[in-house]
């Protein structure tokens, strides 16, 4: 495939099949991965590679808290700023907007909406979850 189509063709995917992937794709992905640049060639990155039953039982332990209305673990890091400024804002609300309306979901259901997010933590039904960390001491650059 043309460099080209595969940047452009590219897209996020919110529904998997559950049909397992083999140690020898991930094996290929991560090893391409691992050809990524890093500065001074440290290669910090880590991968924690989740399939079977410790993925289901992890997916099952997120939705749980969910679904009960933990207030999770604080958070180490903000994900965005809490105002966002232009143009990232209004980015943000249309994405919203257009994710929500494709998928029939009106602003005020509030149960479908907390229905939609809980897939995340299913891995979007995904049989195989990669976490790709760095050390925490390595710092924030
Ligand atoms: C760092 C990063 C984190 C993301 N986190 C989520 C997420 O938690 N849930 C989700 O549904 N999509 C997530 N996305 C997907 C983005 O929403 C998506 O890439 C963006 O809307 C552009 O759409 P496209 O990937 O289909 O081109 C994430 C993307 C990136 C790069």
């Amino acid at each position: 495939m043309d460099v080209y189509e595969a940047v452009t063709s590219r897209r996020a995917v919110r529904g998997f099949k559950d049909e397992p992937v083999s140690s020898e794709v991930l094996e290929r992905v991560l090893s391409a991965a691992a050809w990524s640049p890093s500065g001074s060639n440290i290669q910090p990155w880590n991968t924690y590679v989740l399939i079977g039953a410790p993925l289901a039982e992890l997916k099952c332990r997120a939705v749980e808290r969910v679904v009960h209305g933990d207030p999770w673990d604080e958070r180490q890091y903000e994900m965005y700023p809490p105002a966002l400024k232009s143009p990232y804002g209004e980015r943000r609300s249309a994405f919203g907007k257009e994710r929500y309306s494709a998928l029939g979901i009106a602003r005020e259901d509030w149960e479908a909406r907390q229905r939609a997010a809980i897939a995340n933590w299913n891995c979007f039904g995904a049989p195989a979850a990669l976490f790709c960390y760095i050390d925490r001491d390595l710092g924030r650059p």
